[in-house]
């Protein structure tokens, strides 16, 4: 499942990431990928010691944090620190998969379950760019306004169309989510989106209590802490 989240960062916060970001030093986006990504890689992205991207990342995470909808859908277990990047002069990325472990600073390790991109340029600044997600029910063409985010299962092959005007900025992402299971994911998220429904439909009381009850026992039964 593909979800759009709007205006995770407001149009400030926006304005504020991108005059940082237009001013920045960036390197070849390869080096933090393995030998079959570095093929098909053309972009540049924040080093991952930049100072700029330990704040901007932090911000990024603060605001995820005040978003009940990316919380209801990734239900996320840990989230790697975002990095940015920037495509621009033709630089794409060739279709692939994301890793499926990646390595935490603290030595730990992050099963990628979920992918993120936080749209950082609005779909004027530049042509192509487009993310494009292969999953189980075809292709879909990503290009959201500047602030808003797209996730996407991790398993799922996915590129990055060439940018030939402009640049395209964004954060991107990976979380390991207590469930591990996209489709049990999914179920949870519609529960939940249900029970908010009826609850502010003012729907009864007793039969809302046990629906939530459900929700937290199949929770319970589905994650992984
Ligand atoms: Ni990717």
């Amino acid at each position: 499942m593909l979800l759009h989240i709007p205006d995770i960062l407001s149009r400030d916060e926006v304005a504020r990431f991108r005059r940082a970001l237009d001013g920045a030093d960036w390197t070849d986006g390869r080096e933090t990928v393995g030998s079959q990504g570095a093929k098909v890689k053309r972009n540049l992205q924040l080093p991952d010691a930049s100072p700029l991207r330990e704040e901007l990342g932090r911000a990024v995470l603060a605001a995820l944090a005040r978003n009940p909808l990316f919380h209801a859908a990734a239900l996320p277990q840990r989230t790697l620190m975002p990095r940015f990047n920037r495509y621009e002069g033709g630089g794409q990325y060739g279709f692939h998969v994301d890793g499926a472990v990646m390595a935490l600073p603290d030595g730990e390790q992050l099963r990628s379950d979920v992918s993120c991109t936080l749209f950082l340029a609005d779909p004027e600044e530049y042509d192509g760019g487009e993310l494009i997600v292969n999953d189980t029910y075809g292709e879909h063409e990503v290009k959201l306004p500047a602030g808003d985010i797209i996730v996407y299962p991790s398993s799922s092959l996915h590129r990055v169309a060439p940018v030939t005007r402009g640049a395209r900025i964004a954060a991107f992402f990976w979380v390991q989510s207590l469930v591990r299971d996209e489709q049990q994911r999914r179920l949870l998220l519609e529960l939940d989106a249900s029970i908010q429904t009826l609850t502010r439909s003012g729907a009864d009381a007793q039969a809302l209590l046990q629906l939530t009850g459900v929700y937290h026992n199949l929770l319970r039964q589905w994650a992984q802490t």
